[in-house]
């Protein structure tokens, strides 16, 4: 379609010397969210391959008409698990068997833009199809993408055209970072584990979570990776008496809840735009009472309406009939982490089943429902025990890649 109605539309590699003004133009240009209402825009700080060159294979491609840049779109591919199967050479939990999981070459596309004026033309057709070749050439084997629920072009064109199916429907949960410190409880210790120490847990503890990634040593030790804490109700462990992570799994206390936080501060910076005068002067006013008088602990807004970076958290997980409750002081311990590192917002996503959510603050008016669309990239490979996995049931739990948000 793209062809026959634009004939010199040319679909190529993103050339960062050559193409990067353009592209921020096209960026700027597209808001993402319906119009009329506020919506959120993304400088990528220079870099517009940022939200993917942290993957282990990534591309960018542009299209083009003449000289003008017409529409983007980013993927990447990882391994990550899809399934899980039991294996009978398990030796934790006293028994022979355990389940071990079963992985997958996944591709993730993302940063999906084309310019207002050139819209309904094909164009993003295009590229997505452009795309997925690239994705069967190096190998993967399922494609997904996520989008608001409420945006109808993006749903329509994967799942009327390009063959996804609506897979999951993660939460994204966000926090803003007052101007007092959060309250940690008295009665939990926050432990910080070393990158191996936390790659050890999570291989043991999360690998069968869906979408966990085989390379998570490479995120844990990006620089971008600001620590993994744990927390632990007192009088268990502290930073003196720690174990090590083999140890601890073994004789692990009641309850626990570990999480890691990513800097994407670094990366790319966000804004809300659209926001009537009366909101932002809201807003403004809160922050300064909460300045002004920081022991009254009032929840305020920051400032939204400038550019402003977050902290992500990833890896959430626990267990004990106090996991909430640890969740909850986790959340508060990276919210003065975020806080000194002068960041507006925490942001976490989480499966819509994850038991944990309730351990996290977040305010209703900042966070929203994300919808995840897969698609199979060929019938000629064999999942294993795991079958088709666009057609399987959600976990409890899902793994949202940092470097990917
Ligand atoms: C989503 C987006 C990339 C679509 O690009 P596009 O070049 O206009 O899409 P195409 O012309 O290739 O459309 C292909 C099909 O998608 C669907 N579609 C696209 N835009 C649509 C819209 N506004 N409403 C309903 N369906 C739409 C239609 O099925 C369309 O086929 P048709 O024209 O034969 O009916 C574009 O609207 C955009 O840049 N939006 C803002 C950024 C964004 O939301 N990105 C997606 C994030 S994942």
């Amino acid at each position: 379609m793209g062809e026959e109605l634009s004939p010199t539309l040319v679909v190529r590699e993103f050339d960062l010397n050559k193409d990067r003004e353009r592209v921020e133009t096209v960026e700027r240009s597209c808001e993402v969210g319906p119009s009329g209402k506020l919506s959120l825009f993304t400088d990528m700080l220079g870099d517009p391959i940022c939200r993917v060159r942290h993957s282990p294979a990534f591309l960018m491609l542009v299209a083009e008409i003449g000289e003008e840049i017409v529409g983007m779109i980013r993927g990447c591919i990882k391994t990550v698990t899809c399934g899980k199967r039991l294996s009978r050479n398990g030796k934790y939990n006293n028994t022979n068997v355990k389940h071990v999981p079963v992985y997958t070459r996944v591709a993730y596309i993302l940063g999906l833009r084309v310019a207002p004026n050139q819209r309904r033309m094909g164009i993003g057709l295009k590229l997505v199809h452009r795309m997925e070749s690239w994705f069967r050439d190096n190998d993967a084997e399922y494609s997904y993408m996520a989008t608001e629920r409420d945006n109808l072009a993006s749903i329509k064109l994967f799942t009327d055209k390009c063959g996804y199916s609506k897979f999951r429907n993660p939460s994204i949960l966000v926090n803003p970072v007052f101007a007092h410190r959060a309250r940690v409880s008295p009665r939990v210790t926050i432990v910080s584990l070393s990158p191996s120490d936390a790659e050890f847990v999570y291989r043991r503890h999360f690998a069968t979570t869906e979408y966990f990634p085989r390379d998570i040593d490479s995120i844990l030790n990006n620089k971008l990776n600001l620590g993994t804490f744990l927390a632990l109700p007192n009088g268990s462990y502290s930073a003196e008496t720690w174990p090590g992570p083999d140890l601890f799994l073994s004789d692990p206390p009641h309850s626990w809840a570990m999480v890691s936080v990513w800097n994407t501060k670094e990366v790319f910076t966000l804004e809300v735009r659209g926001a009537s005068r009366l909101k932002r002067t809201l807003a403004k006013t809160s922050r300064l009472v909460d300045r002004a008088l920081p022991w009254l602990r009032l929840p305020s807004m920051p400032d939204l309406f400038r550019p402003f970076g977050f902290q992500f958290m990833y890896g959430l997980g626990g267990e004990g009939p106090e996991g909430v409750k640890m969740v909850k002081a986790l959340c508060g311990f990276v919210h003065n982490l975020a806080m000194e590192k002068g960041c507006s917002v925490v942001a976490t996503e989480v499966s819509s089943n994850e038991p944990l959510r309730f351990g996290i603050p977040h305010w209703k008016m900042l966070s929203c429902e994300d919808l995840w669309c897969m698609k199979r990239l060929g019938e000629d490979y064999s999942d294993g025990s795991v079958g088709d996995w666009t057609k399987s049931q959600p976990g409890m739990s899902i793994f949202v890649d940092p470097r990917e948000v």
